[in-house]
């Protein structure tokens, strides 16, 4: 039996009943069934968005997703861009049983949300916040560092120190988020205390993302110093492609988020590749993409390569 076939049994894989513990990220627009039935279909979690706000191509979405995959999906609620408290019915009424909840506090739709029986990991960005959202009964964490791409804590803290730091203080499984990309990330993610991680910049430039290529080939040409982090003094932070555009933004008073622009704006650069027509939110990992790949082989990559060096590691200072 080829190794990635062998399941990776642990807690994030038994509550979402995925054979890969590897999620997909919620970005709006781009999470939607293209790209999410491609990682549910290879094992992994695929996720739809509803940070666009647009619930009835959302519905559709979720309605195509069934027709692409028998395997398990999610959905994300953004709670600062999704304001409407009927959202909660609305994915209730989906009939999916994963959701992340991000961008708001946990106590908001979490006890809704696990009454009405569906398993609810919450998106953070400090230890603060994951405290308080193992108070407010989430099922699991997304433990999110600054280097993602996305939107932020201003006051942003890496993988590196955020993970090992709310894994030593959390009983709740951890799903890492933020730079991970390949079985090395997913390797040091787990030896941090993740059971699972989510990819973001990785599956935009995926083949089955749905962005327009020439997205794609910058995150494949971006070196790792080519993101910048705006809008620290405003809130919410985020973290960007490098371009003309954002790059004058970074010293600059405004908030940023008004520099999205109209929905026009957004759609010219994700579908028509204009990268200055809006913000392309993207991580450091950028600089480790280093192609557009099929979403089936990251995945079973990443899975042969997060083994073989647990093994090799296991093997080479394990004792015994
Ligand atoms: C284009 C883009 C859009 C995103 N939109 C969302 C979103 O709607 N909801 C959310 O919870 N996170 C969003 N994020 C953050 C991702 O969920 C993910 O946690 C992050 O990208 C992980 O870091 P990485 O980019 O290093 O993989 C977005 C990220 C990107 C790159």
């Amino acid at each position: 039996m080829p190794a990635a076939s062998a399941p990776f049994r642990n807690r994030v894989t038994e509550l979402l009943g995925v054979e890969l513990p590897i999620v997909q990220a919620p970005m709006g627009w781009i999470a939607r069934s293209q790209l999410a039935s491609a990682v549910s279909n290879a094992g992994g979690m695929g996720i739809i968005e509803t940070s666009s706000g647009e619930l009835d191509a959302v519905r559709d979405e979720i309605r195509r997703m069934r027709d692409l995959t028998d395997k398990p999906f999610g959905v994300n609620i953004a709670q600062a861009f999704v304001r409407d408290p009927r959202i909660v019915d609305f994915v209730v009424a989906q009939g999916v049983r994963f959701v992340t909840t991000s961008a708001g506090s946990p106590t908001r739709y979490t006890p809704a949300l696990k009454a009405a029986g569906l398993t609810v990991f919450h998106v953070v960005p400090s230890l603060h916040g994951a405290l308080k959202a193992v108070e407010a009964g989430v099922d699991g964490l997304v433990v999110e560092g600054g280097e993602g791409g996305g939107f932020k804590n201003p006051r942003d803290v890496a993988t590196m120190v955020l993970l090992p730091l709310v894994a030593s203080r959390v009983r709740v499984p951890i799903i890492a988020a933020g730079g991970m990309v390949d079985g090395a990330s997913m390797a040091a993610a787990f030896a941090l205390g993740a059971e699972g991680i989510q990819m973001g910049t990785r599956m935009v430039s995926a083949l089955e993302s749905p962005v327009h290529e020439a997205w794609k080939q910058a995150v494949v040409a971006a070196a790792e110093t080519d993101t910048v982090f705006l809008n620290r003094r405003h809130g919410p932070g985020l973290r960007a492609l490098r371009t003309a555009r954002s790059e004058s933004l970074e010293s600059a008073e405004q908030n940023a988020m008004s520099e999205f622009g109209d929905r026009e704006r957004v759609m010219r650069l994700y579908f028509g590749g204009d990268l200055e027509a809006s913000l392309a939110l993207c991580g450091q990992v950028a600089g480790r993409i280093d192609a557009v790949r099929p979403v089936a082989e990251i995945l079973r990559e990443t899975a042969d390569e997060c083994r073989a060096i647990l093994a090799r590691l296991g093997a080479r200072y394990g004792g015994g």
